[in-house]
């Protein structure tokens, strides 16, 4: 019995908790929380994608340009660190764009460059390396269905889209940031139609994900139904 547990996997396996879905759907601070709550490290993968275009637009290379986005993909200088009030802070090339890459135009350049398959295929190893132990609570679009298929629970988040646009324009408003709602909401649905409709790793659920709509769910709630599936996984029973 204890030679049929060395040879399984799931023994070895670092756990994943992979959360999927649209722009604003709250998957960041869901997965803040549960990774918080387990002691997890946290992929915010969005970011990289985030801050691939801002490197384009740095390095002037055109959003549509795959082989040279496939380049600055690969050699991508980013830093995931945290400043002296224990929050965290995002450098590229040794410059803080923490703010920066959270605006409406980088959300735009990233789904852009997310697009390309060849970006895709270069990003693909650096967010696998963030599965270090204890476990890990991955965000995205297609944490379950390409980076980490083999994930212990899926959970694929959504929401309304103008619930999701005013969810932003509230957070956009405290940061000091101007916003229009209106446009929030033009902008979220040419977002979910662009990350939907491409050929490559496109947003869908996965087949085994677990869907929570959270339009009228606050995050608790959320939270709770993220342990309730999580208490069904057995690669995660001993975290709980
Ligand atoms: O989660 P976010 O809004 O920070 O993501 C920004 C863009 O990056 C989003 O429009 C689509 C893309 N993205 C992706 O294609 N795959 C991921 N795993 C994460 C984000």
């Amino acid at each position: 019995m204890s030679a049929e547990i060395e040879k399984s996997p799931r023994a070895i396996t670092v756990p994943v908790i992979a959360i999927d879905g649209p722009s604003g759907s709250g998957k960041g601070t869901i997965a803040h929380r549960v990774a918080q709550r387990l002691g997890f490290h946290v992929l915010d993968s969005g970011a990289l994608y985030r801050l691939l275009g801002a490197a384009a637009q740095r390095h002037a290379v055109a959003m549509d340009n795959e082989a040279a986005l496939e380049v600055l993909a690969a050699h991508l200088d980013v830093q995931f660190i945290s400043n002296t009030d224990g929050e965290p802070v995002i450098l590229l090339e040794g410059e803080d764009v923490t703010d920066v890459i959270r605006t409406e135009e980088a959300g735009r350049a990233a789904s852009q460059v997310a697009a390309l398959p060849a970006v895709r295929q270069a990003l693909l190893a650096r967010q696998q390396a963030f599965r270090e132990g204890p476990g890990l609570v991955a965000d995205g679009r297609d944490m379950g269905t390409v980076v980490f298929p083999d994930a212990d629970v899926k959970i694929f988040l959504t929401a309304s889209a103008e619930a999701r646009a005013e969810r932003r324009y509230r957070q956009l408003l405290e940061k000091g940031f101007d916003a229009n709602l209106e446009s929030l909401i033009d902008d979220i649905r040419a977002r979910d139609a662009r990350d939907t409709e491409r050929a490559v790793a496109p947003l869908r659920p996965a087949a085994d994900a677990l869907i929570l709509d959270s339009t009228d769910l606050g995050i608790d709630a959320v939270v709770d139904r993220v342990f309730a599936a999580a208490a069904t996984a057995p690669g995660l029973a001993r975290y709980l």
